[in-house]
């Protein structure tokens, strides 16, 4: 067999699943395990959640219970820091391609929430206006506006604003930040980003030369308001690991230009209500809910469209009892229902048969209702002067406190 046919092989595997920041499907399930190896981060053990617990004083978050959060690049030593008096900021980002978030979103700032909380350390949002134009066709324009809007379902979550910095690209690119995207393009070939993103030469150069707008938010001195004379400030992400390209990127080039590597804490996508191949797509109405769907809309999308490991027949699912590695509903109820007692107890009555998946259904459509509902109450106290309060360029003095 000569070079390239083995080539051909190998791309045909890998076809299998495809997981980068624009595209995440696959034939099956996705194989986590497999991920892990190709992009060669760590699994996220319960020492490590212990030690989380332990240093902060707050219960594990469901999603690091659950696994949610299943994978990481040097959690430990930004505990290691921790625990030695050393502070460190967060940093994630959202790219605003649609008007309207939906679940699958919200999963990474619940988390950080809770992180902020729990660690009582600083926070940058990155919104990638900028990117989503490049790669969605919109126009500047339309981003921005749905930037803003993002940001107030963002806001919803309940960050804290004195510890909470949110920029859009157009508005903040610039400056300091500008010159730490120049030192770190300096240092990529256009080999390797061909190599970490698989861009092509009919891929426009604005594409190619995004991900060092990514990259630095990962270095303090990209934000002189915030951490001027912090060059040493460790930063920690929180991100879904389709988002992993960009920053294995950073963290080779980090040390280069003198800054720590950022450590990342990475999540699993949140399946589609039609099963577990791929992420929810926010342009698929029926894969998704959304934090606008009333209650009503929740009832007959999980009703309809939540694929189930019920079995065909009562008597047949009175006998086996569900398959609960497919179910979608049971899924979901592992990332939002907070109860470990309850999750366990419908586990164990719907996996015997004892259960059906309309009463499943109904508790998940009860629980995202909540959910679903608080956050657009909050959301609704969102005003414009609260987003252009997190968005100003402006110095957060209590921010370690
Ligand atoms: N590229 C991300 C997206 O499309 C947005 C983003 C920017 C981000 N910076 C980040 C996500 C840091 C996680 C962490 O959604």
């Amino acid at each position: 067999m000569d070079k390239n046919e083995e080539k051909t092989q190998v791309e045909e595997q890998e076809q299998d699943q495809v997981v980068n920041p624009w595209q995440v499907s696959s034939k099956g399930k996705i194989d986590y395990d497999k991920l892990i190896d190709q992009f060669g981060c760590q699994r996220l053990d319960t020492s490590l959640i212990d030690r989380v617990q332990r240093l902060t004083g707050h219960p594990a978050h469901v999603f690091l219970r659950r696994g949610v959060f299943f994978a990481h690049r040097d959690f430990g030593e930004i505990l290691d820091a921790y625990e030695r008096g050393e502070n460190f900021y967060l940093y994630t980002g959202r790219g605003p391609s649609s008007e309207a978030l939906h679940l699958g979103h919200l999963v990474p700032f619940m988390f950080t929430k809770y992180l902020q909380d729990a660690f009582k350390v600083p926070l940058v949002i990155q919104l990638t206006d900028d990117e989503k134009c490049m790669w969605k066709n919109l126009s500047i324009e339309e981003s921005q506006r749905l930037a803003r809007e993002n940001a107030k379902d963002i806001i919803a979550c309940g960050f804290d604003i004195t510890k909470t910095f949110i920029f859009s690209d157009f508005d903040y690119v610039g400056g300091a930040f500008y010159k730490n995207m120049v030192k770190v393009a300096k240092c990529v070939t256009y080999n390797k980003v061909v190599g970490i993103f698989g861009f092509t030469g009919e891929d426009h150069i604005g594409k190619v030369s995004f991900p060092p707008v990514q990259a630095v938010p990962s270095f303090p001195s990209s934000f002189p308001h915030l951490f001027s004379g912090k060059d040493h400030l460790r930063c920690l992400i929180p991100c879904a690991i389709d988002q992993d390209p960009y920053f294995r990127m950073t963290r080779d080039v980090a040390p280069r230009i003198g800054y720590h590597k950022p450590a990342l804490i990475e999540s699993l996508f949140f399946p589609a209500l039609q099963g577990e191949t791929g992420k929810m797509s926010a342009t698929d109405a029926s894969s998704a809910i959304y934090v606008t769907d009333s209650g009503k809309v929740i009832k007959d999308k999980v009703n309809k469209y939540a694929f189930s490991g019920g079995r065909e027949t009562i008597e047949l699912h009175r006998k086996l009892g569900a398959n609960l590695e497919v179910d979608i509903p049971v899924k979901y109820l592992s990332f939002f229902l907070d109860d470990d007692a309850e999750l366990e107890r419908i586990k164990m009555e719907y996996g015997a048969g004892r259960m059906l998946t309309g009463e499943v259904k109904q508790i998940l459509t009860r629980v995202l209702t909540e959910m679903v509902e608080r956050h657009q109450r909050a959301r609704a106290a969102v005003t414009d002067e609260m987003v252009d309060a997190f968005m100003a360029v402006r110095p957060l003095p209590d921010m370690f406190n």
